[in-house]
């Protein structure tokens, strides 16, 4: 049931190209796209005054990310939100606005919780889900499925792809009916996003060097995570994808934010994972790799094949392909993911199935 793979998670990382394309190709007709499943007029989506994403766990983060892309393309104010800090602080939110709620399974107890209070509330819900028939498609008043199939391992990859993809088509139907994209821009958007499942498929191809590297931090205590923007948001997820599986202590930071505290733990030989897609943002970044690495850490960087710029400040650099600035977590996480996978393998975890963890959880 495998296939071949010694893991389910392995497995899932290479359905990822799969789960992208299923996910996008029918909902785009001729070169438009088009989201029946939504039920909205393109009247309607003009009328939104706000969106909030609510979700748990890695769901949370593609928020984080789909909110950058959003606010970029559509100009409208988003909100992220997790489910069980939303159900308690008694949210602003009213008929004009949507919100979306993202889950792989569906039954996640605290973010169908709050759903139902959206719902209660007057606004309109929109899921964004994996498991079809679940509590929270049925409940939602639409349902957009993200078709990346059944996922076994705890740990979420091609879930996660999927959702991206679902949250990329929505921001760029919505950027389109408010006026905001332009057709060529479109056009340009829709060509590199079905360029992602083969460049996802390139990124895999490499295990084996990101598995040399893994195995050389197999004993590392705290790693770091920084970048800025959507890279941030990139950051939150592979720094949750390594401590759920390998029980390493992991953070994620706004590279920013780093000197108002956490530097302090930053010693000799840590290691910290430095996301630099966002090309605006480059040397800002390289700044901050800097700081940390005159502070005696290791630097790993992630970014975008031609940024040779970053290897003044990193030790070691994964280059990902070229793509629209928006879509680069779909290219960014698949290193990372990898990384994860092979530390906790080298440590002898059980990759499948992290301790205390449960694929879906029902309890609030
Ligand atoms: O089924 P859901 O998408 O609602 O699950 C949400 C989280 O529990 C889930 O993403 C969790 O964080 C994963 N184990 C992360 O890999």
């Amino acid at each position: 049931e495998k296939g071949g793979y010694e893991h389910f998670m392995l497995k899932e990382m290479y359905e990822q190209p799969k789960a992208v394309m299923d996910t996008f190709s029918p909902r785009i007709k001729g070169s438009q796209i088009e989201i029946e499943e939504l039920g909205m007029t393109e009247e309607e989506i003009r009328k939104l005054r706000k969106i909030m994403i609510v979700a748990c766990g890695s769901a949370s983060h593609v928020g984080h990310t789909s909110k950058y892309i959003l606010e970029g393309l559509a100009r409208l104010p988003v909100e992220v939100d997790m489910a069980s800090e939303f159900r308690y602080r008694n949210p602003i939110l009213d008929e004009q606005t949507l919100v979306v709620v993202i889950s792989q399974s569906g039954e996640t107890a605290d973010t169908l919780a709050a759903l139902r209070q959206a719902k209660k509330m007057g606004a309109r819900v929109l899921g964004i889900v994996n498991v079809v028939g679940s509590s929270i498609a049925r409940e939602a008043d639409n349902v957009m499925y993200t078709w990346a199939g059944p996922e076994i391992a705890v740990a979420t990859t091609k879930a996660y792809s999927a959702q991206l993809t679902a949250m990329y088509l929505l921001a760029m139907k919505f950027g389109k009916a408010r006026g905001l994209l332009r057709e060529d821009e479109l056009q340009e958007m829709l060509g590199s996003l079905k360029a992602l499942p083969a460049q996802i498929e390139m990124i895999l191809s490499n295990r084996e060097k990101i598995q040399k590297f893994a195995n050389r931090y197999l004993a590392a205590r705290d790693i770091f995570f920084i970048g800025r923007g959507i890279d941030h948001a990139i950051s939150m997820e592979g720094s949750l994808k390594l401590k759920e599986i390998s029980y390493i202590h992991s953070e994620a930071y706004a590279a920013g934010e780093l000197k108002h505290g956490t530097i302090s733990l930053v010693e000799e030989g840590t290691l910290v994972a430095a996301v630099l897609t966002q090309k605006e943002l480059y040397k800002k970044m390289i700044s901050n790799m800097e700081e940390v690495r005159t502070r005696g850490a290791f630097v790993m960087a992630v970014t975008v094949e031609g940024n040779t710029e970053v290897e003044k400040a990193a030790d070691y650099v994964i280059y990902i392909p070229e793509t629209n600035k928006y879509f680069t977590n779909s290219l960014a996480i698949i290193p990372l993911q990898l990384f994860a996978y092979y530390i906790a393998v080298g440590r002898g975890c059980d990759v499948d199935k992290p301790r205390n963890l449960a694929k879906s959880v029902t309890v609030e």
